[in-house]
């Protein structure tokens, strides 16, 4: 480099002046686009007022990680239908806390903010989750159908030996040291993926005892805690800088580990296709399964997915189907070992469904109506989904007139809402007779939303419901639930809703 530029000043000074020029002109116009950006920005929220903002950082400095959900629900308290967030000066979006705003969001197909959920594209491409328009509508009819209810019912059992295979663990553990504390967390997150490996893909992994898919799970907690953190840095929106960066490199490292294991599972289920002859005859052997819908899927002119689809869709699946769930589950265990008069009041209900036997069925879903009354209100003080955004593609005008315009970013905070105390009387009590029937029926149609709502809401929440249900009701007929007060939790929105330190409960074997 300082070669070539000698070179240059001797040969000809004219050239590096004029590359200076060029250098000083380029920097010009970039800084006064950027001005331009802010001022349209300013203009954008000028009819939501909201926290101070530093010029440069925007609320960066102030939401620090361990706080934010704390700072967050503190400006909520503020500005009770929704505030501007800045992320630096040049970028921000609309925080909405009230459930009549985000009623007005989720009513529309705006698509998704690419701001961030751009950063998973290296990760899980354009899956359900991320697509847009026809192509959305078309996986999204493709799949349905893999959710319904029929097939649904045939998971339950599979996904009861995936817990009492976690629970089988646990005993051991206890066995050995009764009064130690478990971190569950990630004893949950390896029993969802192996349920979800079973359901979707039909794939036994045995990935709970032989622990050979640890690096799957490890792989989807760094990429998740590095988008959490790119969201964070300002330098590293770019993608110029962040590829140069040492977390760009992780996440680059960590995609490639999470895509081996979603590789291997397409390349075996193609391997048995060929062996097993044509798929007419596997579908006529069992139920069709998700990766059967998504290999077999033909459009008009009987052209299936092509191969990049189809690992976008396996990599939403995996990754959907598995850490979301591990997170309602492991906060429901906490929630439970902090309120032992609701979680014994579950139990004898669970003896009284479950009666002899000693695993759950199909039927008793229905049947457990206290039990699903704290579910639901541990989805509201704990949502496994922290919060959406989506981008304008139209102006909207919400119920009090404010407007925002085409184009503008909102982040609908599913954990702000929840704890809105302008629609839930003292949010941060834990009281399950809040989803009585009696109750519930007067409550805001988006005063509850974990699985978001309307046209984009969770394909996978009857699923969810069921896995959680399963494994809440298995759990509490085997072991009493303590909470562990040296370790309390700290909620982190990490994409999915985790635990700084981890969640830690205390077990202790039922007799009998
Ligand atoms: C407790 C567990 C779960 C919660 C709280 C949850 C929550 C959500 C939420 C809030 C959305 C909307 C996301 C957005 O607007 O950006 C969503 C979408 C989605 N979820 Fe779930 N989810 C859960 C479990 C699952 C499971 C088990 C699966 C798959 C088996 C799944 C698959 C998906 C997919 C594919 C989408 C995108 C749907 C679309 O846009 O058409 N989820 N989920
Ligand atoms: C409805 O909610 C209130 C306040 O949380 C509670 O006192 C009452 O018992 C609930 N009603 C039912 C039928 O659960």
């Amino acid at each position: 480099m300082a070669f070539m530029l000698e070179r240059i000043m001797t040969t000809s000074p004219h050239v590096l002046y004029l590359l200076i020029g060029f250098i000083f002109i380029f920097v010009l116009l970039k800084a006064s686009q950027l001005y331009w950006k802010r001022r349209e920005l300013l203009k954008t929220f000028k009819m939501f007022p909201g926290p101070p903002s530093h010029w440069f950082y925007g609320h960066n400095k102030e939401i620090q990680r361990g706080q934010e959900f704390n700072k967050l629900l503190e400006w909520a308290e503020k500005y009770p239908y929704a505030f501007p967030r800045w992320f630096g000066s040049f970028a921000a979006s609309l925080v909405i806390n009230h459930p009549d705003y985000a009623r007005a969001v989720f009513a529309r197909q705006d698509p998704k903010s690419m701001v961030t959920y751009r950063f998973f594209l290296p990760w899980i491409g354009k899956g359900l989750l991320i697509l847009h328009g026809p192509k959305w509508f078309q996986h999204r009819r493709l799949l349905t159908p893999g959710f319904h209810y029929d097939i649904l019912k045939h998971y339950v059992p599979l996904i009861v030996d995936s817990t009492k295979v976690m629970l089988d663990k646990w005993e051991k553990l206890v066995a050995k040291d009764a009064m130690k504390s478990l971190e569950v967390f990630e004893h949950v997150s390896l029993m969802t993926l192996d349920s979800i490996m079973k359901c979707a893909f039909s794939y036994q992994s045995n990935c709970q005892t032989h622990r050979e898919l640890d690096y799957y799970v490890k792989a989807v907690y760094d990429l998740t805690y590095l988008v959490a953190q790119r969201t964070r840095t300002l330098f590293h929106r770019n993608d110029l800088f962040y590829w140069c960066s040492s977390d760009g490199r992780h996440f680059r490292e960590a995609c490639k580990r999470a895509h081996q294991h979603t590789e291997k599972v397409i390349e075996d289920r193609r391997k048995s296709f060929k062996e097993e002859g044509e798929l007419k005859k596997i579908q006529k052997k069992r139920h069709l399964d998700f990766l059967d819908i998504l290999l077999s899927a033909k459009d008009e002119n009987e052209v299936g997915l092509s191969d990049e689809d189809l690992r976008a869709e396996v990599d939403t699946f995996m990754f959907e189907g598995h850490d979301t769930t591990a997170s309602g589950i492991s906060w429901i265990l906490y929630a439970m070992a902090q309120n032992p008069e609701h979680q014994q009041r579950c139990r004898e209900e669970l003896k009284d469904t479950v009666g002899e036997r000693d695993t759950v069925q199909w039927e008793d879903l229905g049947k457990m109506t206290y039990t699903t009354m704290c579910i639901k209100e541990s989805l509201r003080l704990y949502p496994p989904v922290p919060a959406v955004s989506r981008q304008l593609n139209k102006p909207i005008t919400f119920c009090d007139g404010r407007t925002l315009p085409k184009g503008s970013r909102v982040a609908i905070s599913i954990y702000n809402i929840h704890r809105n105390p302008s629609i839930w009387q003292d949010p941060e009590v834990f009281d399950p007779t809040r989803f009585s029937l009696e109750n519930s029926s007067q409550q805001h149609s988006h005063a509850f939303v974990p699985f978001a709502a309307g046209p984009r809401n969770c394909i996978g929440q009857q699923f969810a419901m069921n896995e959680i249900k399963v494994a809440v009701a298995q759990t509490l007929l085997q072991f009493e639930i303590l909470p562990d007060p040296e370790k309390l939790p700290l909620p982190v929105p990490q994409v999915i809703l985790r635990s700084d330190n981890g969640i830690h409960i205390l077990l202790k074997k039922l007799n009998g």
